[in-house]
């Protein structure tokens, strides 16, 4: 699936493979969508949104968002982890620009991925992390499994990350924000047949694109009146029309999330 960027990959890498699916999509390169300000977004902060975690490797770089549901409790998705161990990852709070050397580092005493998870594209891309340190931050409130009508399409939700700027792009050193409509599920269907999970995924973005959560957001949350609702999961490249973003339907998860999160 284009778009579905593997979280470890090297800038390099990653760039290249953004532009190879172009490519193959659009047909020939000089059709790449041109430069847009997440993609379409603003920037914002840790300040503004406290609960807005970097997950890094050990050396502090970042590679997926996450956030904080409670002092020692990190929701993020799963295909985030692949390859990942305790020792091999870091989460960093409070930290708005990538280069950043303020807030807290925590280490990562447990990794829970969901145990049906096996590709973004199948579903189930969720997963929770236990930090060694608590975050002196507020964390954010989640869906609980009741909560399906924050779905209803049209409804705006809040997209946050660090990631690419546009499809083709490099990563944003400021944390950025962009808010995008919730699509109903058979207009998510239309755009990716069997590949949408109805029970798993949920679709948001503008028909038109131009606005959507790019490489390096995933993990991220999406936030639907302020509440954690969904977790940033894939898409066909980033921001093309007719082709929303695709956010881990959490409501189907929650209490999964919650028994991590009280254990
Ligand atoms: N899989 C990407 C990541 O690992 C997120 C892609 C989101 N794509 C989109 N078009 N909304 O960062």
């Amino acid at each position: 699936m284009f778009g579905l960027t593997r979280a470890r990959q090297t800038a390099a890498a990653l760039a290249a493979t953004a532009a190879a699916a172009a490519t193959a999509f659009l047909g020939a390169p000089s059709a790449v969508a041109a430069p847009q300000p997440i993609v379409g977004g603003t920037t914002t902060t840790t300040t503004a949104y406290p609960f807005m975690m970097q997950i890094t490797d050990a050396s502090q770089n970042q590679f997926c968002g996450g956030t904080l549901v409670a002092p020692t409790k990190v929701v993020t998705a799963a295909h985030c982890m692949a390859g990942e161990t305790t020792s091999s990852i870091r989460v960093v709070g409070g930290r708005t620009y990538l280069n950043g050397t303020n807030g807290t580092v925590s280490r990562v005493s447990r990794i829970w991925v969901d145990p049906d998870y096996r590709d973004a594209t199948r579903g189930d891309d969720v997963a929770v992390l236990t930090l060694s340190t608590a975050m002196p931050y507020t964390a954010a409130k989640y869906v609980s499994a009741s909560d399906t009508s924050v779905y209803a399409a049209g409804t705006t939700a809040r997209i946050l990350g660090w990631g690419t700027t546009r499809e083709n792009g490099s990563s944003s050193n400021q944390l950025r924000t962009a808010t995008v409509p919730v699509v109903s599920d058979s207009g998510c269907r239309t755009a990716y047949g069997s590949d949408f999970v109805q029970s798993d995924m949920v679709c948001a973005g503008y028909t038109s694109g131009g606005v959507d959560t790019c490489q390096g957001d995933s993990g991220g949350p999406l936030l639907i009146g302020g509440v954690l609702a969904g977790i940033t999961s894939w898409g066909e490249g980033c921001a093309e029309a007719g082709y929303p973003g695709v956010y881990t339907r959490l409501t189907t998860f929650s209490a999964l999330v919650t028994a991590q999160v009280t254990s």
